[in-house]
């Protein structure tokens, strides 16, 4: 069985490696949808039907299931997708598939959480409260997954999130250093005067900005920790293999890298991060 890795772009290479690293015999196949990048300001109903088409045609090539390494298409398109598209299309593949995110394993490691916790002792009075960033793109700021989702679970966590419209673009055009640095700086700026003061933690809510964590890392007061969503969706694969026998993640280390847009190698920034060089069939 195949595993599909699907993104707008280049930014869930960044879930693809530590997927690699975690299952190196996995067969895995990523789709970056490199025509209609970025995602982040693109309206609802748009991108449910560019991820309904990144997954049918990660189906069509084999995959049993497939990780939207992409808060926007997790956040605004998954439900609605489980809810009402995955039964059908399970039907007409005569198979077992299954789709799933990044946002639950970032809450369960944002929260210390399992999932299915709700909190009990809602009204009691909090006594610290731990502000948490969720640096991301418009369409989730907007979707205010994280803010509902954390609230259900930890009172004592003010979520506060911080849409920052122009970096998976420049990302994803392999823009330089210094101004990379200074969008990351502007947004870090930005959401510690909203708050007040600086965030005590920090989630780095578009899978592209692990590729620059480091300048997020500059920018935050020094030891600020961040939650990494390629390790919180390693892990929460890992459990749901050991929930779901019957999607065994494949043994012949596949490595296939399918892309909407231009074919041929990503820019260095992108082969830096990932460790090597990356050859882009066309989708
Ligand atoms: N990497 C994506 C995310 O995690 C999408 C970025 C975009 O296409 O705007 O949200």
């Amino acid at each position: 069985m195949s595993i599909g890795v699907f993104d707008s772009g280049v930014g869930g290479l960044t879930v693809h490696r530590k997927l690699v690293d975690r299952f190196p015999d996995a067969d895995l196949i990523y789709l970056a949808d490199q025509a209609n990048t970025p995602y982040g300001g693109r309206a609802g109903p748009e991108i449910v039907d560019l991820t309904r088409a990144g997954c049918e045609r990660l189906f069509a090539e084999g995959c049993d299931l497939i990780v939207l390494a992409c808060n926007t298409a997790a956040g605004i398109a998954l439900r609605r997708l489980q809810q009402t598209w995955l039964p059908g299309c399970r039907q007409s593949l005569g198979r077992a598939v299954n789709v799933l995110g990044i946002i639950v394993p970032t809450i369960e490691a944002a929260t210390g959480l399992p999932w299915e916790h709700e909190a009990e002792r809602r009204g009691e009075k909090v006594e610290k409260l731990d502000i948490l960033a969720v640096f991301c793109t418009p369409a989730t700021a907007a979707s205010r997954v994280y803010e509902i989702e954390i609230d259900k679970r930890r009172q004592d966590v003010a979520v506060f999130a911080e849409p920052c419209p122009d970096l998976a673009g420049m990302i994803e055009t392999g823009a330089g250093a210094a101004e990379l640095a200074q969008a990351v700086n502007r947004h870090v700026t930005a959401i510690a005067t909203r708050i007040g003061r600086a965030p005590d933690r920090a989630i780095l809510g578009c899978t592209h900005y692990e590729i620059v964590a480091d300048l997020f890392r500059a920018a935050l007061p020094p030891g600020t920790p961040l939650i990494h969503q390629p390790d919180a969706t390693a892990d929460a694969l890992e459990r749901y293999f050991q929930r779901h026998p019957e999607f065994a993640s494949g043994r012949a280390g596949v490595r296939r890298f399918l892309t909407t847009g231009r074919p041929g190698a990503q820019h260095s920034l992108v082969e830096t991060f990932w460790g090597g060089p990356l050859s882009f069939e066309r989708a």
